[in-house]
């Protein structure tokens, strides 16, 4: 049996102990012989920088770029504030994105029955839905030059970022949102703002002329962002795989994020692209959630976006299709036999914590697989 190799970087806050549970599903699937992960840990956004003075070292990125994947909690939080904007807890994430060119970023957001009720809207728009967007990571105005605070001299200073896009870079995050939607129902919305952005121009054009030439058998549509997002809280089942830019996916997902009842139900995968050898990707997995301090440490945090990324890693990096539908099939039981934890309790649950919710997953996977 292959043994796969998982850099696990909890980070700070929940990412800790939400981690936590992800591990102990690990072991789990190592003692039952289901598969084989060999794991390594280290330290990542604040916790990197209070120990080392940056968001992540060379060594730990030197293990990043070995990995079989990465599993990262989250970063931040209001104890670094205040540190240099080169060694934010952010600049941790942003670094691994970027030099591990995981320019493809998939966030599913899936309203779990269970939880329509939890959501802010109306359980008749959100029920059922799946949606997924596909958001470009490497590119766009998180990381364009010039970025940069300029004085002008005159007691005026001036803030920049740039916006910025090649067709190449266009054209491999279509054509990621095309290979998806044929998975699914077939359909990809673009989104961008055109009407007011040369970049965005050049995004409808290539997203264009990759579907014509490569994807036709999909069904295209073009939405301009600010529409998209009305659009994602009028009628968000009207989508099926949405593609868009860095600035525009973080928004947009942050809103999906929210029709599912809760930011703590939301995993992600962030891939790169497929090695022309050994066809492997190199692939980090993180839930949406942040690393949110005011609860952090004491055992309430959900891990289900973190267990669901989990899922999501054995999907894309292992193909292990059968263990990825089973551990969300779990996730989906514990809910239905009204398990919450704090953020998604609801009048006649049960509420819980991060570990008894970790336990039930566990606890309902075995279930299912007997
Ligand atoms: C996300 C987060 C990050 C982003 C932050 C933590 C840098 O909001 O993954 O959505 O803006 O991409
Ligand atoms: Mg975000």
């Amino acid at each position: 049996m292959t043994t796969y190799n998982l850099l696990l970087l909890p980070g700070d806050g929940i990412g800790v102990e939400t981690i936590a549970e992800v591990e102990r599903i690990v072991d789990f699937f190592n003692k039952s012989g289901t598969a084989k992960f060999a794991t390594d840990t280290d330290l990542v956004g604040g916790a990197a920088y209070d120990k080392h003075g940056v968001a992540i070292t060379d060594a730990a990125m030197a293990k990043a770029q070995n990995a079989d994947a990465v599993i990262f909690g989250a970063v931040g939080g209001p104890k670094w504030a205040d540190v240099p904007y080169a060694v934010r807890p952010e600049a941790g994430l942003l670094r691994l994105r970027k030099d591990l060119g995981l320019f493809a970023n998939l966030r599913p957001a899936i309203c779990y029955p269970a939880l329509a009720d939890a959501s802010s809207l109306k359980r008749e728009l959100v029920e059922g839905l799946d949606i997924m967007i596909v958001r470009e990571l490497t590119g766009g105005v998180y990381f364009g030059e010039p970025k940069e605070i300029i004085d002008l001299g005159n007691g005026q200073k001036r803030g920049i970022d740039t916006q910025v896009y090649d067709t190449y870079e266009i054209e491999r995050i279509a054509g990621v949102a095309f290979e998806l939607a044929r998975t699914r129902n077939n359909r990809v919305c673009s989104m961008e703002k055109r009407n007011v952005m040369k970049s965005g121009v050049l995004w409808n054009q290539v997203v264009t002329e990759t579907h014509k030439r490569a994807y036709s058998d999909v069904q295209l549509e073009h939405m301009l962002a600010d529409a998209g997002g009305m659009q994602l809280v009028r009628w968000p089942k009207q989508f099926d795989v949405i593609v868009t830019d860095n600035l525009f996916g973080d928004m947009l997902s942050d809103v999906a994020a929210m029709l599912t009842g809760s930011l703590g139900m939301l995993p992600s995968a962030s891939l790169g692209a497929p090695d022309a050898k050994t066809g492997k990707r190199k692939a980090l997995y993180e839930p949406v959630h942040g690393s949110a301090p005011d609860i952090a440490g004491k055992g309430l945090a959900n891990p289900i976006a973190m267990i669901a990324s989990f899922a999501m890693c054995l999907r894309y990096s292992f193909n292990m299709t059968a263990e990825a539908d089973r551990l969300e099939a779990a996730i989906a039981g514990v809910l239905e036999d009204g398990l919450r934890t704090r953020d998604i309790m609801s009048e006649g649950k049960t509420e819980v914590g991060t570990t008894r919710m970790g336990d039930a997953i566990v606890a309902k996977f075995l279930s299912l697989a007997a």
